[in-house]
């Protein structure tokens, strides 16, 4: 007897998404329909040239905007159907942002950073608390947790925007160019803390520019001009071994540097 295929949940399905820019003189059609779907647990990198359209992809997929046309499901909902109201609550409650310039409150500590989205949710209190602080301990930051942005490395402060993005338990999390203003071996450790979430299961959609970084993810999906030119399993994956990984949360151990006081 054929077994059935094993269902796999969607953290997202796309179909036809399309994005068109109405200006003056012309509309340009930034995306131009585009269909995949996201299982639970992936680790997507989006690539593609200037102007391919992948922040506008990225935008769509963190509920910023709404698509022209096609449609974008979201756990059980359709965002595309969805009310402003609406929008804002589930870009605030069930997903995850990492920006490329961090993007962190310089008067709150690292504890209170990663509150943020807790605190326009309106659940903070004492269990949350606790949370946020293990959060930090787990992106190797348990030793920082009353510093401030500026006592921060970039790529401490990049860990402290990956802890924020995880507060709200998300269907997946977006990073935009998350390493792009990182050195290379800063910029392994964050892949590594990514491998480290993935690993957990949590599902991860990453736009960049570098070779090296998709490498480092599941599968990539290359945009030209509105498109998608391949989707693809990533051949040969770069992957950390788990000495490296279980070193992350033992980083909290290390005493604080100099530099930063
Ligand atoms: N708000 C906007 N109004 C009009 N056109 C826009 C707008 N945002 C993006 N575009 C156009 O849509 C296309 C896709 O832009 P997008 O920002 O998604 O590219 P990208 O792949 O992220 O590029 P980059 O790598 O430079 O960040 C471009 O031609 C851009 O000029
Ligand atoms: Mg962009």
């Amino acid at each position: 007897m054929i077994q059935p295929a094993p269902q796999v949940e969607l953290a997202a399905q796309i179909r036809d998404l399309q994005k068109h820019y109405v200006l003056k003189s012309e509309t340009v059609r930034a995306l131009r329909g585009v269909s995949f779907d996201v299982p639970q647990g992936d680790y997507v990198a989006i690539m593609g040239a200037s102007g391919s359209g992948k922040s506008t992809l990225l935008n769509l997929l963190g509920c910023l905007d709404r698509p022209t046309f096609g449609s974008f499901v979201l756990g059980d909902d359709d965002v595309a159907k969805m009310t402003d109201d609406q929008l804002s609550n589930i870009r605030a409650s069930r997903i995850g942002f990492v920006f490329q310039s961090y993007n962190l409150i310089p008067q709150l500590t690292v504890v209170e950073n990663i509150e943020v989205p807790l605190y326009y949710l309106g659940r903070l209190g004492t269990k949350s608390r606790e949370r946020c602080k293990k959060l930090a301990t787990m992106v190797g930051l348990g030793d920082r947790l009353s510093h401030r942005p500026t006592q921060l490395s970039g790529g401490q402060q990049q860990r402290v925007a990956i802890a924020r993005s995880m507060v709200n338990d998300p269907y997946f999390i977006l990073a935009d160019e998350a390493t792009g203003n990182l050195d290379s071996v800063t910029t392994e450790e964050i892949l590594a803390i990514f491998q480290m979430l993935n690993d957990e299961g949590r599902t991860i959609i990453m736009v960049t520019h570098e070779d090296e970084v998709s490498h480092y993810a599941k599968r990539v999906i290359r945009l030209k001009d509105g498109e998608i030119m391949f989707d693809q399993p990533i051949e040969n994956r770069q992957i950390f071994c788990a000495e490296r990984i279980s070193k992350i949360s033992q980083n909290a151990d290390v005493k604080m540097d100099d530099s930063y006081s």
